[in-house]
């Protein structure tokens, strides 16, 4: 079918023809190593893992394994110690199963893989040949619109590599997995669709595409608080969608203004208010195309005035059940007052008897005053 399908197919036949010519060794003495995937495809700066599982006799003991890429005389490169790949690659090694990780790849790094192992036999130095090749690209589809139609736009798409060699290299175009017919050059022009993704390849490495291009899709809305939006606080609307490229985002509110403002793939109400309540949608636009969400209700509602009207009618039903307690507490003051000036009848009557005019009325006095101690100890006491 596709390039990239042929170029697989190649690699697993290579892949069996390594079996088949180790199977015989193995069948011997039981020592092999069996790759994950021969060929690999990466994009530059990207994370790749290269895997492998390995076997030895009984007998044996391993000592050490390691991946590399460089040999000469005999003396191979284990990764971790090449400066090229200095921070950027690491081995993680269990139970005869080896993955060599390499970061932020680099065109560079495009080589053949393979997996040493050493042992404590006399020689016992095994490595899984061919290896794995793997393939690093830069390329990229850059999108210039021409014009946008009816239910399509036209766009004029470039197959640019970061660190391009000089001119002259031959490539295909792929349009939702299909080889595109008779172009072969670094720029398709053509007419896109909403669901068309398109990437591009050098010609002899197909099988080593561009991330794809393509319009926004999966346009979902969504609001936060997604709970009651009560009028004052802050809300924000957020638009997303996969797209590439990016795409930039606007939202609208039904039967408002022209859009919201600044255009924004996240919108702010910092301080919400009623008249903010309505139909919200978004549209998510790049290059290849412009999609537009389903609608979002807001209603704002108003717990100011609520809260206001409860506290109302809290203050009202403290004021009721104080009114008796206050009455009651007045009356009992009093009650003990008339009480106190009842039993002091008889002390400053007998004062009067003594016939002296300056003692009743300390007496008379003194009394009254232990009263409203007592007085204000009930109060305590009620309290
Ligand atoms: C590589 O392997 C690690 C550990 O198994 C895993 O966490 C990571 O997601 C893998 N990365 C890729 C790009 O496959
Ligand atoms: C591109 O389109 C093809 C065919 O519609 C589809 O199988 C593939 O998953 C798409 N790739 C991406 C990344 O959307
Ligand atoms: C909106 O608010 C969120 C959270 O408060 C903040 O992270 C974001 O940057 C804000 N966005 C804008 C466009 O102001
Ligand atoms: C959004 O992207 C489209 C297509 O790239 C462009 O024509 C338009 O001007 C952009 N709008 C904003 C507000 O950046």
């Amino acid at each position: 079918m596709t390039g990239a399908a042929m170029s697989l197919t190649a690699a697993a036949s290579g892949f069996v023809v390594f079996l088949l010519s180790v199977s015989v060794v193995q069948a011997q003495d039981g020592w092999g190593v069996t790759y994950t995937a021969t060929d690999i495809c990466a994009i530059k700066g990207s994370t790749v893992n290269i895997s492998c599982t390995y076997t030895y006799p009984s007998n044996v003991r391993v000592q050490e394994t390691f991946w590399f890429t460089k040999e000469s005389n005999g003396i191979y490169v284990d990764l971790r110690t090449d400066p090229e790949y200095s921070g950027r690659v690491q081995y993680l090694c269990e139970d005869k199963t080896c993955t060599l990780t390499i970061r932020d790849l680099r065109e560079t790094d495009s080589a053949q893989y393979k997996f040493r192992f050493i042992t404590n036999q006399p020689g016992g130095g095994f490595i899984g040949l061919p290896g794995v090749t793997l393939t690093v690209t830069a390329l990229q589809v850059q999108v210039t619109r021409v014009t946008v139609l009816q239910s399509y736009t036209e766009a004029e798409l470039k197959c640019l590599s970061s660190d391009s060699p000089a001119g002259g290299l031959t490539y295909v175009w792929f349009q939702n997995g299909q080889k595109v017919p008779d172009v072969e050059s670094a720029s398709y022009k053509g007419r896109f669709g909403p669901g068309d993704n398109i990437s591009c390849a050098l010609k002899e490495h197909e099988a080593c595409p561009s991330p794809p291009v393509y319009g926004p899709k999966l346009l979902s809305v969504s609001v936060s608080p997604s709970a009651e939006i009560v009028e004052g606080s802050s809300v924000t609307l957020t638009c997303s969608s996969d797209a590439n490229p990016a795409a930039n985002y606007t939202w609208y509110k039904k039967h408002g203004n022209p859009s919201l403002q600044p255009a924004s793939k996240r919108f702010n109400f910092s301080s919400i208010q009623s008249s903010d309540s309505g139909e919200y949608y978004c549209t998510a636009e790049n290059d290849l195309g412009r999609r537009t969400s389903g609608s979002i209700f807001i209603h704002v509602t108003f717990p100011g005035q609520s809260v206001r009207i409860m506290n109302i009618i809290r203050l009202t039903l403290v004021v009721l059940m104080l009114i008796p307690l206050l009455v009651l507490s007045l009356w009992t003051r009093k009650k003990k007052t008339l009480c106190f000036k009842a039993e002091l009848k008889e002390p400053v009557e007998m004062t009067e008897f003594d016939s002296d005019p300056v003692y009743p009325n300390i007496s008379a006095l003194t009394p009254i005053a232990a009263a409203q101690t007592d007085d204000s100890e009930e109060q305590e006491d009620l309290v």
